[in-house]
């Protein structure tokens, strides 16, 4: 195995379709070598998914701290839910799962609050300076809460309740795909979460990430609310190197 170098980590990115890791350089947020992405079990159990999670370290041959994401609430390393894997999760004692599978120290956290990390370390300047809600858009809606660059963990503001159904049901990028929506429409889905989240929390800007933030130039003029809304900068790298981030800094929120 390659010893660890030094301003380098190890993040993997547990979703509902893949499971992603790499090593990071935490000096420039970069990736070294490739991303090593490998398909999310139909059964996406804990064991399951922790098998893959070695099959990543080893594939790739690091030895060092490692940090995993997943999409749950993870309050002291303990996973409390589990909306888009599977229901087995809850309850698990993530530090005693991976334990089973791993052979080096590694912190778990949720996706979004990674991701969010992320942003304010290697984003734009927007994610570091007053209240932030940054979201990802993926099969759910993710959330992480900043006040100037610190983190508010677990907040799933994808599940509030808007109208008569939950955030992430409405306006996520998988539901796009699902109802073959075009961008103005969706959009238009969006913007009323966006307004309802604007009305109850008042933030400085938004700060929108997830694959389809790439797309940005798409449909980013559409959004249109009070508050400013800015795409992540760092689009699918971010719960990769938010992961490492939290590894290198033994963070457990
Ligand atoms: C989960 C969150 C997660 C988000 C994005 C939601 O369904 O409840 O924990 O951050 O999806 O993956």
């Amino acid at each position: 195995m390659t010893s660890t170098k030094t301003g380098h980590s190890f993040g993997i990115d547990i979703g509902g379709s893949g499971i992603k890791g790499a090593e990071v350089d935490l000096n420039t947020g970069e990736f070294v070598g490739e991303r090593l992405k490998i398909a999310t079990p139909k059964q996406s159990t804990p064991e399951a998914v922790a098998k893959i999670v070695a099959q990543i370290v080893a594939e790739k041959e690091w030895s060092g701290p490692v940090g995993i994401t997943l999409p749950s609430v993870v309050k002291e390393q303990k996973v409390l839910t589990a909306a888009n894997i599977d229901k087995s999760w809850i309850g698990v004692d993530a530090q005693e799962l991976f334990a089973q599978y791993l052979d080096q120290p590694f912190v778990v956290l949720n996706d979004a609050d990674a991701a969010g990390l992320a942003e304010v370390a290697f984003g734009d300047e927007v994610a570091r300076t007053g209240s932030v809600i940054f979201l990802t858009l993926g099969t759910g809606i993710g959330s992480a809460f900043l006040l100037d660059g610190q983190l508010f963990p677990n907040t799933e503001l994808g599940h509030m309740m808007v109208g008569d159904a939950e955030a992430e049901h409405q306006a996520s990028s998988a539901v796009k795909e699902r109802e073959g929506l075009k961008y103005k429409q969706w959009v238009k889905r969006l913007n009323k979460v966006l307004a309802e989240y604007e009305k109850l929390f008042n933030p400085h800007a938004f700060i929108i990430g997830g694959g389809i933030s790439r797309k940005w130039d798409k449909w980013g003029e559409l959004v249109g609310i009070d508050t400013p809304v800015a795409p992540a900068q760092l689009r699918n790298r971010a719960g990769i190197v938010g992961a490492a981030m939290a590894a290198q800094q033994n963070l457990r929120p």
